[in-house]
Order: structure tokens, then sequence, then C-alpha cells
């Protein structure tokens, strides 16, 4: 659990984040950002300020083992009780630049402010049911918090929907984002501090891109073009 200090300097962190993406994000951008269900302590007003809208919440069905838990050192006394609930949901806000016009203006001139659909039949949904990584991801990316395959390439094929642009991971990890991004054939850029990080990406990058997994859709990698990412370790 966070304290009132740490949850303002959350929303103080979200907030110059914002402000620094909003100066590169294109009109009609879409910002996914990974929140916590307990509070959603990161905020949506810092982010509002800087000049995003909110564009819903976009819920992983998925089985953690947070929470559930009977009291510690009391859980023979109270055998029936956890003092949480047992997490089976991850919040992603969903926020969007402002459009330049109307979203068909914004569509034919930045190539964004929408989502791309599933098929021509199928909108693109809010509850996304994905299991944690496992297995064969976690063998290449020993990420702490890695993130599956089968949920970031819905994400990034969604953000881009003609397939044009550039994702953007300012905080890459092992290099999931990137690698769902060039399994759809989409071009992306990942920013990561810790070296130690940033080299299990460049190994793990191609690695993660070349699995199949569930959730690809339109046939193997989304329907998308798989492209190579080069990678420079500054
Ligand atoms: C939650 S992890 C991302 C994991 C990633 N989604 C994956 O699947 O591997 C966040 C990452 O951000 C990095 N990080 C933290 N502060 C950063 C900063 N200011 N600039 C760039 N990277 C940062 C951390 O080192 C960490 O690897």
């Amino acid at each position: 659990m966070l304290t009132e200090a740490e949850k303002e300097d959350l929303r103080s962190f979200f907030g110059r984040l914002a402000r620094h993406l909003v100066r590169v994000l294109v009109p009609g951008a879409h910002v996914f950002r990974r929140d916590e269900p307990a509070g959603v302590a990161s905020g949506v007003r810092p982010v509002h300020r800087a000049g995003f809208e909110k564009r819903g919440e976009i819920i992983r069905l998925v089985q953690t083992l947070r929470g559930g838990d009977r009291p510690k050192n009391a859980e023979h006394e109270f055998d029936m009780v956890s003092v949480m609930p047992r997490s089976g949901w991850e919040p992603w806000g969903l926020f969007r630049k402002p459009c330049d016009g109307r979203v068909q203006d914004n569509l034919r001139k930045w190539r964004t402010g929408g989502l791309r659909r599933l098929s021509a039949d199928e909108p693109f949904k809010d509850v996304i049911e994905v299991a944690p990584a496992r297995g064969r991801e976690r063998e290449i990316a020993a990420h702490p918090s890695l993130k599956p395959q089968a949920l970031m390439r819905q994400l990034v094929r969604a953000a881009l929907p003609f397939g044009e642009g550039r994702i953007l991971d300012p905080f890459m990890g092992s290099g999931s984002t990137i690698a769902a991004a060039s399994a759809c054939g989409l071009s992306a850029v990942g920013l990561e501090s810790s070296l130690e990080y940033f080299d299990m990406a460049v190994t793990a990058v191609p690695k993660l891109a070349q699995l199949k997994v569930n959730g690809d859709t339109d046939g193997e990698h989304g329907g998308l073009r798989p492209v190579g990412e080069a990678a420079t370790r500054t």
C-alpha cells in the first residue's frame, strides 16, 4: 500500500511524463498506461492538465497472486477472512492527445485518432483476457514485470489504426512492447534506464517477436508484416 506522500510523488511523476509526451505525440495519438487496481494511485488529473483526454480503461482479466491473504500471523484464528480481495484484473488507463479537427480529419492527416478494429465486424474492446507471461517467454526475457506478447500485440496493433506511425515505450524493460510491435510489422522505439534490462531487451526482442502466441489475429502476427528494429546502447 502506498502512503499519501508516495501517491503524490506518483501523480507528480505522471504529470511530468504527460507534459513531455504531449510535446512529442501527434494529435490523436493514444497513450496506454498500466495502472494499479488498488485505488489507481497514479491519477488522471495530472494527465488531463497536461492536455490529454481520458478515453476509458482497458481491463485485462488476469489471475494474479495479489491479495486474498488471511491476516498476517493470525491465519489460523481468522481462517475465513481475506484482508483484500484476490485480484483478477489489471486496469490500463487509455488517454488521447486531442484530435486536430474531427476524428475523420485527424485520421486523414495524422493517421491517428481511433483504435484499429479487430476486423470489419468487430471493434476493439476494453476487456481482454490474457494470462501472465510464462514458459518460453520467461526463458527469453527474465524481467520481473514482463508483459505477455498475447496482450502487448493486441495493444500496439490497436494503437496505430493504419499500421502507420511509431510506437513509443519510454519504460521498455525487456522490450515486450517493442517485440510486439515488431511481430505486428510496426515501427517502435523503446527507452530503458537500466543497462542490464536494455541488454536483455536487445537479445529478447527478436526472439519474442518470433513467438506465435494466443491473441494473434487476422492470421499470423496480427495480419501485419514483421520488421526488424535496430537498438542503440547509450
Ligand atoms: C514495469 S517495467 C517494464 C517491463 C516491460 N513492460 C517488459 O515487459 O519487460 C519498467 C521499466 O522502466 C525502467 N525505468 C524506470 N525509470 C525509467 C526512466 N526514467 N527512464 C527509462 N526507463 C525507466 C525500469 O528499469 C524498468 O525496467
